[in-house]
This record gives C-alpha cells, structure tokens and sequence, in this order.
C-alpha cells in the first residue's frame, strides 16, 4: 500500500511523527514476522511538506527534535492570503498525486495544507484518512473550523481524538464505519519526548532564546536573590541555581482573533503587564504573526521594555514541553498546548471564546478554562486560577499508542 503523508504548519510535526515511526514499526515487524507477507503488506510511505511554516525555528527543528525522517518532497508554498496557500497547495499537490498514484492521503489537523490536500486528493480519486477528526469549535470564523469541515466532509476514514469529536461526526451524518476512535497522536508524541525534555534546564533555555536583551535579570526567576544574574548568564551561572524552583507564567498567542486588531490586542498586553507580569515573570514564546501585528500596532516598545516580561523566539518542543511542566500557569489560544496543559495538569487561560477540544477543559475534568479576550474575564480568572493545584488528566486513549492504532486499522484488509 502506498500512502502519501501531509505536513504544512508547526501543529502538524508533532501530529506526524508518531504516525510515521509507526509506519516503520509496521513494516518492520512484518518482515521479521513473516517475509512473504511482510512484502505483501508493507507499507510505502511518501512525506511531503507543503512549506507553509518555512522558518527554521517553525519548521525545521521539529524535524530534528522528533526524528521526522526528511520530507521526500517539499512543495516550498510559503506565506500568503488563505486564498493563495490553498491554491497554490493545490496546484503544487495534484502533480505529486499524478505521478506517484497513492492508495491514500493521510492529513492531520486543520491547517490550510490539510484541507487544500483533502480537496486535491478527492478530485484525484483517492481516499483521504483525517487524523484529528470530529473537533468543532463552531466557530465559522475561524479559518481552522472550514478546514475541519471541509475535510472531514472528504474523508473516507476519520479518526477522532475522543468520544466528543466523534460524536460531532454521526450528527453531522457521517456513516459509522468511517469513524473511528483511535485517541490523540499528540500525546504519543508527549510520551515518547517527555523524558529527554524534563532533562532540560529551565534558565538554559531562556538565556538560549531571548528574543531581546532587556532589563530583566534572570535572578527574578528565583525567589531567593541571586547576585548580579544579568543576561547573558555564564554558565556556571546557570549551573549555580538551575537546582533552584521558579515560579513564572507562560504564553503563546498568535490566532487572528486576537492579534490582527488592535482595540482587542492593547487591553490584553496592559493585562499582562499590570498584572501578571507584577506577579512573577512571563515567559512569552512569541509567534511571527504576534510579532508582526505588535510591531505595526506601536506595542512592541513598551513589551520589550517591561521587565518581567521575557520574549522568546519560537521554541522547539522539548524545550516548550519543559516550560510547560515548571509553569504555574499557562496562557494560550493554542489548541495543541490546551491538550498538553491537561495531561501535565498546568493550569490554563485559554484566550478563546470557544475551543474545539471541550475535552480539555475543566468541566469535562481538563485543566483549561475558557476566557476570550474580555479583560474583566481575564482578571477574573486570574485571580483564582493560581490558586489551584496541578491536576494531571489522561481523557480515554490518549496512552501514547494512538498511531499504532492507525496503522493498524490502515493496513487492515478492508481499509487497503
Ligand atoms: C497556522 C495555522 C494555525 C496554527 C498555527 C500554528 C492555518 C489556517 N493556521 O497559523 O491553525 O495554530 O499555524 O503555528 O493554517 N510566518 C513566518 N515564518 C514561518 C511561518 C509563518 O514568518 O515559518 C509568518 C507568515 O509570513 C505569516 C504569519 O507568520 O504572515 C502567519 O503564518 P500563517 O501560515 O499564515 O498562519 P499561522 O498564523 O501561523
């Protein structure tokens, strides 16, 4: 069976990962099983990357860090109005499905390189697997709810990340064969990484991905003084009070939602500033799209000048994954961070107004809660939410074994 994987956006890497280690788990238990078999069934896979996250920090490290192995092809589509990412996605795939002729196009998330791929392979006449199926925000103004829609709406197998999400799927009519409840590929991902992250030092990796030198001393991270901590530290330094425990926020923010305006961008930085940042630092790893709209709405200046304010460029995720088990608390409008903050139990702020992963929230036992961007809810929020204890969660299935689950159900006869 041939199958051609998509990756296009930072979200998608670790969603990839698992699901090609299992594919070579596969084939590699079938020939030592059973040769004759093993050749019958192997599965041939080909990666293609469509560009859409181009940057190194966004893109390439994560296929170093999780040992995706190297894109066999790379359509380098890079940035672009949505129109022009999902055109030019197009236009680029429907000539590698013409030559390689795959049995199946497995797409992750809800990306535009996902639902730009959904639509070419369908036209081609090939079957499409969605990974991360069934998630609704209802919320028909994100660009990531037309994306699921519309590849869900293609796809001739869904697998779901819990009952919610498959639940959404029978109600919107799809028939029962093609769901199916395989668990979240993210968390194999978490568990397959979490080790070798917790190894990582925590002031290492802020000296290592300040964004610009400011004012703030590293020694805030401590509750104990440390003496003359200025960045950049020695490292002796760092070894000096890496033993130490630190207490810090930690953020990423990046949707259009609450970036691209102003009037919504500018009460929830004087938030972070005159509140949370008065509390204890704010580790703030910051996106292109945030960085952008903060430098042409005039709020760049103050952020950098704020002292307990850390920017950090785009992180890798050993080094995201270990900031998020020392938080105190984390705020976010990803969707990928909400799931780890509820396995590693970080309580969390999410700035949404709703989430297509209910799961992770704390009235389905999660450990995130929804605050949008008014600032009164917010603050609200924050008064309390510091106050909780972490409180780790495992929704059914989310054990680290999803994408063998996957390939299994793919190789089966009735799917090949
Ligand atoms: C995309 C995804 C979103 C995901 C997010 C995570 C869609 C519709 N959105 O949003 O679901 O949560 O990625 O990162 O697919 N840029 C760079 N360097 C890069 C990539 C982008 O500078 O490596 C810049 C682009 O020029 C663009 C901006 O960042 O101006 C936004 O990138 P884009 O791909 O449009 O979408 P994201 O906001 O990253």
């Amino acid at each position: 069976m041939k199958i051609i994987s998509i990756v296009g956006a930072r979200p998608n890497f670790m969603k990839i990962a698992p699901f090609a280690h299992a594919i070579e788990r596969h084939n590699t238990d079938l020939l030592t099983k059973n040769k004759e078999r093993g050749t019958k069934n192997s599965i041939e896979h080909i990666l293609v990357h469509t560009g859409q996250h181009y940057d190194a920090r966004m893109s390439k490290t994560f296929f170093d860090t999780l040992k995706i192995p190297h894109p066999d092809i790379d359509l380098g589509i890079g940035s672009g109005t949505h129109a022009e990412q999902v055109g030019n996605t197009m236009i680029a795939f429907e000539k590698v499905l013409q030559e390689h002729q795959p049995d199946w196009v497995v797409v992750v998330g809800d990306v535009n390189a996902t639902c730009a791929c959904s639509i070419t392979a369908k036209k081609e006449h090939i079957k499409v697997a969605h990974i991360e199926a069934g998630l609704r925000s209802f919320d028909m103004e994100m660009p990531e709810e037309i994306n699921r829609l519309v590849t869900d709406r293609l796809s001739d197998l869904l697998f779901t990340p819990d009952e919610l999400s498959s639940e959404n799927l029978r109600k919107e009519g799809v028939p029962e064969e093609k769901i199916k409840f395989v668990g979240n590929i993210m968390i194999d991902t978490l568990e397959a990484h979490r080790e070798e992250a917790a190894k990582l030092d925590i002031t290492e990796i802020i000296a290592k991905n300040r964004l610009v030198p400011s004012s703030f001393q590293l020694s805030a991270l401590s509750p104990q003084p440390f003496p003359g901590a200025l960045v950049p530290l020695s490292k002796s330094q760092i070894s000096a009070f890496s033993f130490l425990n630190f207490s810090f926020s930690l953020m990423t923010m990046h949707r259009p939602s609450n970036v691209d305006s102003k009037e919504i961008l500018e009460p929830i930085i004087d938030f972070l500033i005159e509140e949370v940042c008065k509390n204890n630092p704010l580790l703030w790893a910051i996106h292109p799209r945030a960085k952008k709209q903060l430098k042409a709405f005039g709020l760049w200046e103050r952020i950098v000048a704020t002292e307990n304010l850390i920017l950090l460029h785009p992180l890798s995720y050993h080094e995201m994954l270990r900031l998020n088990m020392g938080a105190d608390l984390m705020l976010t409008d990803s969707g990928g961070l909400q799931e780890e903050c509820c396995v590693l139990g970080t309580p969390c702020m999410t700035l949404r107004w709703n989430t297509e992963r209910p799961i992770t929230l704390r009235e389905h036992g999660g450990a995130s809660v929804l605050v949008g961007n008014a600032i009164e809810n917010l603050q609200r929020e924050y008064a309390t939410i510091r106050t909780l204890n972490r409180t780790p969660q495992r929704p059914p299935l989310w054990d680290g074994h999803t994408a063998d689950r996957i390939v299994e159900i793919m190789a089966s006869p009735i799917s090949a």
